[in-house]
C-alpha cells in the first residue's frame, strides 16, 4: 500500500523520529553509494517558485541513484484543463513517486487520492512538512536533544507554522506561537498537537520568547499573498530583532525556513548573527528528503 507525505501527521512519532535519525546518518556519509532509487523516476511538479526545495529534491533523487523528472505546470496538459484525476493516474504509470508544490492543499489531496505512487508535499498553502522535518533535525543537531526544548514561533500562522506545530508535537518539543489576532495557525493542527505536547497561542512576541531555546520566524506574506500588503501593517511588532532575542535563553538559536524578507520579519543583524542556524537548516532539507524518499519508496 503506497503512503503519502502530505502533512507531518501522515507519519507517526516513531516514523518521524526514525527518519530524522536516518537523515543524520545519511548526512554523515553512511550508505552514500547505496542508491536505493536506482531505476526509479520521481516527478517534480512546482506551481510556485522554489530554490531550496526544488534543488534539494533534485540532488537528493540523483544521489540516491534515481532520475528526477522536473515537470513545469505550464508544459503539462493540466494547464489546458486536464483533470488532476487523469494526470495522477497517467503519471502513476511512468513514475515511482511525485513531489508537488501547489497552492490549495485540496489539490495535493486530490492528486494523492488518484495516484498509485507516493505523493510528497513540497509546500501547499496549509502545510510544509518536508521543511518541518529538516527543522527538527537541525534543532537536534544544535541542541543535542529535542525532548523538553522550547520553540518560540513569531509571525504568521501559515504553512510553515502549521507543520512546525505538528512536528513539535510528534517530536515532543514545547511550542509558543505568537501571531497578531486573526493570523493564528490551523485549528486542526493545534488541537491535535495539544494531545501530544504543550502548545501556547499568544499575541505577544516577548511573552513567547521568554526562556525559549529556539526562535523561529517566516515571511509575513507567503507566496500568492503578495497583493495582501495590508497584512504587513498587522505584523510590525512581530519582527525578530536583537531586542527581542535577548529575552530568550542566552544560547537560543534563530531559525528561518528562507527565503527571508530582510528588514521585515527579521533583521540582517539577527539573520547573519552568531545565533542564526539558517544555512545548516537549509542544508538539512537535502538529508531529510533523502530519508523520506528512501522510506516511502521501500514500502
Ligand atoms: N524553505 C523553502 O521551502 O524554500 P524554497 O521556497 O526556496 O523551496
Ligand atoms: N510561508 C512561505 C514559505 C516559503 C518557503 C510561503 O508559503 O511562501
Amino acid at each position: 500500500m503506497k503512503r503519502d507525505y502530505l502533512r507531518v501527521f501522515d507519519f507517526n512519532k516513531e516514523e518521524f523520529l526514525f527518519l530524522i535519525k536516518r537523515a543524520i546518518e545519511l548526512k554523515s556519509g553512511k550508505d552514500y553509494l547505496k542508491c536505493p532509487l536506482i531505476g526509479k523516476s520521481i516527478g517534480m511538479i512546482f506551481e510556485k517558485p522554489s530554490t531550496r526545495t526544488r534543488i534539494s529534491f533534485e540532488v537528493a533523487i540523483y544521489q540516491l541513484g534515481g532520475h528526477p523528472v522536473y515537470l513545469s505546470p505550464k508544459d503539462l496538459q493540466l494547464s489546458r484543463g486536464e483533470t488532476i484525476k487523469d494526470t495522477a493516474q497517467v503519471l502513476s504509470r511512468y513514475l515511482n513517486a511525485v513531489v508537488i508544490r501547489t497552492f490549495s492543499h485540496n489539490t495535493i489531496e486530490e492528486f494523492a487520492k488518484w495516484s498509485d505512487v507516493p505523493v510528497i508535499n513540497a509546500l501547499t498553502d496549509l502545510h510544509h512538512p518536508c521543511q518541518a522535518m529538516a527543522d527538527i533535525m537541525t534543532i537536534l543537531e544544535k541542541k543535542g536533544k529535542i525532548e523538553g526544548i522550547k520553540i518560540a514561533y513569531i509571525g504568521d500562522g501559515n504553512n510553515v507554522a502549521n507543520s512546525l506545530i505538528e512536528a513539535s508535537a510528534l517530536a515532543g518539543l514545547k511550542i509558543n506561537i505568537a501571531t497578531p489576532h486573526g493570523f493564528e495557525p490551523l485549528e486542526e493542527s493545534v488541537e491535535k498537537a495539544k494531545d501530544l505536547t504543550e502548545i501556547n497561542l499568544l499575541n505577544e512576541p516577548l511573552e513567547a520568547v521568554l526562556d525559549a531555546d529556539v526562535i523561529y520566524t517566516d515571511v509575513w506574506l507567503s507566496m500568492g499573498e503578495e497583493r495582501n500588503a495590508y497584512k504587513k501593517e498587522k505584523f510590525k511588532n512581530f519582527q525578530v530583532n536583537s531586542d527581542l532575542i535577548r529575552h530568550a535563553k542566552a544560547d537560543a538559536i534563530v531559525m528561518h525556513c528562507l527565503p527571508a524578507h530582510r528588514g521585515e520579519e527579521i533583521t540582517d543583524e539577527v539573520l547573519d548573527g552568531t545565533q542564526s542556524v539558517v544555512l545548516d537548516q537549509a542544508e538539512n532539507r537535502l538529508h531529510t528528503e533523502k530519508a523520506i524518499l528512501e522510506f516511502l519508496l521501500s514500502l
